[in-house]
């Protein structure tokens, strides 16, 4: 096989993106999409030049379609997943690869089961910054990691859009927890966390979580992780700093490296590193993200995130939510 059929399922926000880069790659036919919405799939079809199906099992069922990117709301992943195995489809699935515990190890069960490749977008595995993190750390640049501090903070437009459907700790902060064991090759062994609920009060969830860290090394950490940046200011606000024995790592992608100062005295930040638009064709993270899953289904090869490590971040998260449960701090095990 030197081509990989894929289809798009769940036409939100990240099916749309997903789409337009299988529709742009090479060695990608994008051959179908599908939503649940059908109006909504129809029309997607028709701005990525392809066909909508509206029947799941009709799609699956098409030999002709070797790959899907299931792109549905975090609590929309189980069924879905679990039918592509039954239908032999490799599976590119957005995180969190499920958003409870119990739903990610029988994805992993089904997907043992059945053989199929699978991998979890991790997106930051892609980010050449938290990259270089990992590749310093692993080289001993900063000597052995001491604390270390991490955030992820999304617009108040997006803890809205989402409407309480999933936690900001699940949504956002599995990225981080992620990221943080890959980068430090430790285990986060306890977590202790605090929500504060002032302004999506109405869609019962947490405005933000702080969360303290307790390493297997000895190592601390904190994380912060909020959907309620106002719209004054940018959309996303991520930072890790990790200090070593030896030396300090530090990113900030606040900025991204760019500052446009509008005429009517506004300031921006375009995105230039996770869906750049470059000449009419979409570079970056996603991009990355993408091509490694079509060429590594192609030529049999591992994936840098294992189906264990996403597995992984879903119970760190889940420890935090039980922390803001119970009150307590919780041991991850
Ligand atoms: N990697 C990243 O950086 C990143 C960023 C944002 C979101 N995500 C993840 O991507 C996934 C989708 O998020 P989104 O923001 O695009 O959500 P969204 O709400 O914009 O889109 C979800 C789409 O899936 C459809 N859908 C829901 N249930 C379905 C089902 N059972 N069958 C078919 N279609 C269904 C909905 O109609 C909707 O069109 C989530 O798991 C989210 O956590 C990842």
């Amino acid at each position: 096989m030197n081509k990989l059929n894929v289809a798009v399922i769940g036409m939100g926000v990240m099916g749309q993106s997903h789409a337009r880069i299988y529709s742009e790659l090479p060695h990608v036919n994008l051959v179908a999409v599908h939503d649940i919405n059908q109006e909504h799939a129809e029309n997607m079809a028709e701005q990525f030049q392809t066909t909508a199906v509206h029947n799941l099992e009709e799609l699956l069922k098409d030999e002709n379609v070797h790959a899907v990117s299931i792109c549905t709301s975090d609590d929309q992943h189980f069924e879905v997943a679990c039918k592509a195995c039954d239908y032999h489809k490799h599976i590119l699935i957005e995180k969190p690869l499920a958003d409870n515990v119990e739903d990610a190890q029988g994805i992993i069960d089904k997907v043992k089961e059945t053989g199929v490749k699978m991998m979890v977008g991790h997106t930051l595995r892609w980010d050449p910054r938290y990259y270089h993190a990992k590749q310093a750390v692993a080289a001993g640049k900063i000597g052995e990691p001491v604390h270390l501090h991490s955030r992820r903070n999304n617009s108040y437009q997006n803890g809205r859009r989402l409407k309480g459907r999933t936690s900001v700790v699940m949504f956002l902060g599995v990225h981080d927890l992620d990221a943080i064991e890959w980068i430090t090759g430790d285990k986060i062994v306890e977590v202790s966390a605090v929500e504060v609920r002032k302004r999506l009060k109405e869609f019962d969830t947490a405005d933000a979580i702080i969360t303290t860290l307790k390493f297997e090394s000895g190592t601390i950490g904190s994380y912060e992780t909020s959907w309620v940046l106002p719209d004054n200011h940018v959309e996303l606000d991520a930072k890790l700093d990790i200090t070593g024995t030896d030396g300090v790592i530090n990113i900030d992608i606040l900025d991204q490296s760019i500052r446009v100062f509008e005429k009517d005295h506004k300031i921006t930040f375009p995105d230039t590193m996770y869906g750049v638009d470059l000449y009419g064709t979409q570079t970056g993270i996603m991009k990355e993200e993408l091509s490694t899953f079509v060429n590594n289904v192609l030529n049999d090869k591992e994936f840098p995130i294992s189906v264990e490590e996403a597995l992984r971040a879903v119970k760190v998260v889940r420890s935090i939510e039980q922390s803001l449960e119970t009150g307590q701090p919780v041991k991850v095990n």
